[in-house]
């Protein structure tokens, strides 16, 4: 297992002040995590195309796009070409997933499938091969500041297990309720990327709660 990736997740900060936000964390994160909401696929709408490709230029992080929305072939590779790093789809959004995962390729970003709450992830081991990423969320995809569900972690687990077996080069990414009390457990079922909102941008000093959650994090 690598390194930790630790993702500050932007729906947690001052969306009038979103420059000064991303960069508050810019020494200490590794991808800037940004969460797209539609109010469609998720009941909560968020930001879209426009501000990613705002921010784009204020920040040399890489962007960990997470596109929580119906029809993500319409909108996944407007991200890519903005210069998103890894654009990230849900798995019940997409009848056909690898394509689009191919597509996201071909236009120069990772691709990441995104598992929600109530979604099994045993029917979407066989086409881990054709990602890059793959995100399990702890919480039920829309809104932050939800309590970790430390039972979604043998979803980790399983994922890891089956990696490892398969020898691939996957990151294994894990959203909501991720903070100093929850990360470690995650850590410790196998993964590898970590998304925090409310515990790095609630925290006094955003940069000091990334630095504090990769510690927690190394294993
Ligand atoms: C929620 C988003 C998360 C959210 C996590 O659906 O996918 O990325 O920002 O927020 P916290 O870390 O507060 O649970
Ligand atoms: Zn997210």
């Amino acid at each position: 297992v690598p390194p930790p990736i630790i993702a500050p997740s932007i729906l947690a900060a001052d969306f009038a002040r979103l420059a000064d936000e991303v960069r508050a964390v810019e020494d200490a994160a590794d991808w800037l995590h940004v969460d797209v909401m539609d109010n469609h696929f998720v009941p909560n709408l968020t930001i879209g195309l426009p501000v990613v490709q705002s921010l784009r230029a204020v920040t040399a992080l890489p962007f960990d796009v997470h596109l929580m929305i119906t029809d993500p072939r319409r909108w996944a590779p407007g991200y890519a070409d903005a210069g998103a790093y890894n654009v990230t789809f849900h798995a019940e959004a997409c009848d056909n997933p690898v394509e689009l995962a191919r597509d996201l390729r071909s236009a120069g970003a990772k691709a990441g499938l995104a598992i929600d709450r109530d979604t099994p992830i045993e029917p979407y081991l066989e086409i881990l091969p054709s990602f890059d990423t793959l995100l399990i969320m702890t919480i039920k995809a829309g809104f932050g500041g939800q309590r970790f569900i430390p039972q979604l972690l043998d979803k980790v687990r399983t994922a890891r297990r089956h990696v490892a077996a398969g020898h691939l080069e996957l990151r294994i990414e894990v959203d909501g309720g991720i903070a100093a009390d929850t990360i470690a457990q995650a850590a410790e079922a196998g993964a590898d990327a970590f998304v925090a909102g409310t515990a790095v941008y609630g925290a006094d000093d955003p940069a000091e709660a990334v630095r504090r959650l990769r510690a927690l994090a190394g294993r």
